[in-house]
């Protein structure tokens, strides 16, 4: 392959060394694979009831993977010689897991928020959206019939949404006419804040104010699949709302430590994404090999252990927030503070997130501290987030000990108490700022 690419004097490094320091000049850094932070224990990772590494869920995937015909992958799309019975079985096991009318297997979460968005939606249909959704249905959305009739209301607000609401029939009179859709996109859980949507408030405006033969809510529960609801089934089956909304996302990448991700929704959307969805249609299917994977993953949370695991989560989201509650008592909130804990209407008392961010003026700087520790978290910066919500995102893991989250508050108690110290002697003039 040509070197002369690494060359900052051809027109495209050029552009693209540019593009990076723009980026670096507001402050967004730019980041690299080179170096992982060595290992130390996983408070950051989606990893949320520690699988990743279980021996048990190892051996349950050994046996099956043994006990297979096939193993490898399927070499064709499924449209295209590559839909096997272990997909279509899967399937099957997912819609009745999840109590859904049709489900539909993608080799990403992403792929599946593209394909949706992308295809469904129909010209003249609206979308009112969180501002906070993932990437990936935002890019779906960019290249949907629906792009131009977007509502964004604002993060996890029932008022705003139901503004939204109101705008978007106003503005398209053909829903109220039962001629077009609205469609609704929310999380159950978001990744930056580990906060969970109003899911009933949003159920019920929608039900109080559009057809319902004209209303589509569909939600991701990218971050929430394995560690809430009976059996893991997710914030949806927590709250008892299976039947009110019309299409829910799982993701397998984070609480079920694979890859992939299944579409519950009605048969004829099912059927549509698969003559329509681009990201399922010209993609090569998941191997058997990783279909076994999930079998034994959803096995194994289906059965005792799923309980446990989500008890001691539990137990440990509530240790870690209390004991930091605590600590950040003595710290100037702009070095270290929560974000307050609240639920939103409807959800059971002891619903807790296991993504906990922490807020900081000095994300960066906290961030190389803890990496220095071998905690591999990141620093989110201003403008990737509004001032004042800059932040290092920690999250609990079933198996992490009481002990660990010690270490690592009095690892931030040191990293204040130097903070502090500088700034008093940047204060005196003794040391040049660095803060
Ligand atoms: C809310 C949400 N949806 C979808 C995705 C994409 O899922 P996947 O990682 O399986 O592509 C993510 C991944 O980060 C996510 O956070």
């Amino acid at each position: 392959m040509s070197r002369s690419l690494s060359l900052t004097t051809t027109p495209l490094a050029s552009a693209m060394n540019g593009a990076m320091e723009k980026r670096r000049k507001v402050l967004i850094p730019t980041l690299d694979l080179a170096q992982p932070v060595p290992p130390g224990p996983d408070v950051y990772t989606n990893d949320f009831l520690s699988l990743t590494n279980d021996p048990d869920l190892r051996q349950i995937f050994l046996d099956k993977l043994a006990k297979s015909p096939r193993v490898f992958g399927v070499a064709g799309s499924r449209l295209l010689g590559g839909n096997s019975s272990d997909h279509v079985n899967f399937e099957n096991r997912m819609a009745q897991f999840f109590d859904a009318p049709a489900a539909l297997l993608f080799t990403s979460g992403y792929d599946a928020n593209v394909a949706f968005w992308h295809s469904v939606p129909q010209a003249g249909d609206v979308i009112i959206l969180d501002e906070l959704v993932h990437a990936s249905s935002r890019d779906g959305m960019a290249i949907s019939r629906a792009r131009k009739s977007l509502y964004l209301f604002s993060h996890n607000s029932p008022s705003s949404f139901e503004e939204m609401v109101h705008l978007a029939l106003k503005e398209h009179p053909t829903i109220a006419q039962g001629k077009n859709t609205l469609f609704v996109a929310v999380e159950a859980t978001y990744s930056m804040d580990g906060d969970f949507a109003p899911l009933p408030d949003i159920v019920r405006i929608v039900e109080q104010y559009v057809p319902k033969q004209s209303a589509h809510i569909m939600v991701d529960e990218a971050h929430s699949t394995g560690v809430f609801g009976p059996q893991g089934r997710g914030i949806v089956h927590l709250l008892g709302l299976q039947d009110r909304v019309h299409t829910v996302l799982h993701t397998f990448g984070k609480g079920r430590a694979l890859t992939g991700a299944v579409i519950l929704t009605a048969p004829i959307i099912r059927q549509y994404i698969i003559n329509y969805g681009r990201p399922f249609i010209y993609t090569t299917a998941l191997p058997i090999s990783l279909v076994c994977g999930l079998n034994a993953s959803f096995d194994y949370l289906e059965g005792p252990i799923g309980d446990q695991r989500r008890a001691q989560l539990r137990g440990l989201c509530e240790y870690f927030r209390g004991a930091l509650e605590e600590a950040f008592k003595h710290i100037p909130p702009n070095l270290l503070s929560l974000q307050e804990r609240s639920l939103p209407n409807g959800y059971p008392a002891d619903t807790i997130s296991p993504i906990i961010p922490i807020l900081t003026g000095y994300p960066r700087q906290l961030a190389d501290f803890l990496n220095s520790y071998g905690y591999a978290v990141q620093g989110i910066p201003y403008p990737v987030v509004p001032k004042g919500h800059e932040r290092v995102r920690i999250s609990v893991h079933a198996l992490n000990t009481e002990e660990e989250f010690d270490t690592l508050i009095s690892r931030l108690k040191q990293w204040a108490t130097m903070m502090q110290t500088m700034g008093t002697q940047v204060q005196s003039g003794r040391i040049q700022s660095r803060l």
